[in-house]
């Protein structure tokens, strides 16, 4: 129902009416008598295109605020089912952008696409295709967690139904009844996860859903991340724990300063910046002679020796080589483990400035 204010055609008297989309009512002036009729406009319909549905389109986004820029010309496309990492230091512009994003701060410069809907001109019908779980997870203190996430599942047109299950799977069946004012912050987080995903959304956007949370917390939160991507939803996920992103995201976006310096996978990432992996290797004894047999390999960049063990940072390649040159050098392998660099190297790396 909306409320619309019209205007006596004869005594230009002010009267308020209600209606919905496409109603047609007869009016009388309270004033002059005068009679009309008046039309509700039908709602405009906005639907995306199939090819769009679940896709995330972010093009020259810029977000300053007063003189500061937060967000700087920023571009990036998330495809339907895929999940990409957004991941920066503190203060470098995640929130910003996903605010931005949902259309929730008026951005500078910049078009958003969310299942090919323009948000910044039909944000209402774009953010139906969202769940979104905030930075700062608020609810009304007053309300049992149920209450609550009944109250958002009417918000958002969908059904009641799932709301004591989703409490349940969240860990919080024994404090249903309580009112949220009393929950731990952990609690809290593990009630705005669920009230994301009421409704099953096309589209999830999380900023730090696993902050405060538990360890079994976060293999929770993990696993249903996991399990919506199975069921084709699209999910854009800023987080600190850089391991977890590793595991689970198809592709990573980092930002720095406002500035987006690097996306693609973790593995392309690597391969930018020519990280190499690091060989483990434990002797029996460990010598010079097989020390500086592989310092002088080419291709090694690093060896670290301590005690038995020898840490070398060479091409993958190389591994084969490294056994020789150890073997020939006097040295029996105990054991040998290769280990890829991590996201947290890559993140170091992009965001040193
Ligand atoms: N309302 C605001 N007014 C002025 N500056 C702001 C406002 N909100 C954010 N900023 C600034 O914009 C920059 C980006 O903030 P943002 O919250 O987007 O960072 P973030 O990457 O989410 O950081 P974190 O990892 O700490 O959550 C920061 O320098 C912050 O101080
Ligand atoms: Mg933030």
């Amino acid at each position: 129902m909306a409320t619309q204010l019209v205007k006596c055609s004869r005594c230009k008297t002010i009267i308020t009416i209600a209606g919905k989309p496409g109603d047609k009512l007869n009016l009388t002036c309270p004033q002059c008598n005068q009679k009309g009729v008046f039309t509700f406009p039908k709602e405009k319909i906005i639907q995306p295109l199939p090819g769009n549905l679940a896709t995330i389109e972010v093009s020259n986004l810029t977000k300053t605020y007063n003189d500061f820029t937060a967000v700087n010309n920023i571009s990036f496309h998330v495809k339907k089912g895929e999940i990409f990492g957004f991941l920066g230091p503190n203060g470098a512009g995640k929130t910003t952008t996903i605010k931005a994003m949902l259309d929730l701060l008026h951005a500078d410069q910049g078009t958003i696409h969310l299942s090919g809907i323009d948000v910044r001109k039909h944000g209402k019908e774009a953010k139906k295709h969202v769940g979104y779980m905030p930075e700062k997870v608020a609810f009304y203190d007053n309300l049992t967690a149920l209450q609550n996430l009944e109250f958002y599942a009417e918000i958002k047109h969908v059904s009641k139904e799932e709301c004591p299950s989703l409490i349940k799977e969240f860990g919080l069946a024994d404090a249903g009844k309580k009112r949220v004012g009393t929950f731990s912050k952990g609690m809290v987080q593990r009630l705005g996860m669920a009230r994301a995903i009421l409704g099953n959304p096309p589209i999830l956007i999380l900023d730090e859903p696993s902050g405060g949370l538990d360890p079994r917390g976060v293999v929770q939160i993990r696993d249903k991340i996991r399990e919506m991507k199975k069921k084709g939803t699209t999910i854009f996920v800023s987080s600190h724990i850089l391991s977890e992103i590793q595991e689970i995201c198809d592709r990573v976006g980092i930002i720095n300063k406002g500035i987006l310096v690097a996306q693609d996978t973790v593995d392309g990432l690597r391969k930018k910046l020519s990280l190499k992996p690091q060989l483990t290797v434990t002797v029996d004894s460990l010598s010079t002679k097989i020390e500086n047999a592989v310092r002088n390999l080419p291709g090694v960049d690093r060896v670290t020796a301590q005690q038995n063990t020898l840490e070398i940072i060479c091409d993958g390649a190389l591994k084969a080589k490294v056994i020789l040159a150890i073997t020939n050098a006097g040295g029996s392998i105990q054991n040998l483990q290769t280990k890829e660099p991590t996201l947290e190297e890559v993140f170091m790396r992009y965001t040193e400035a």
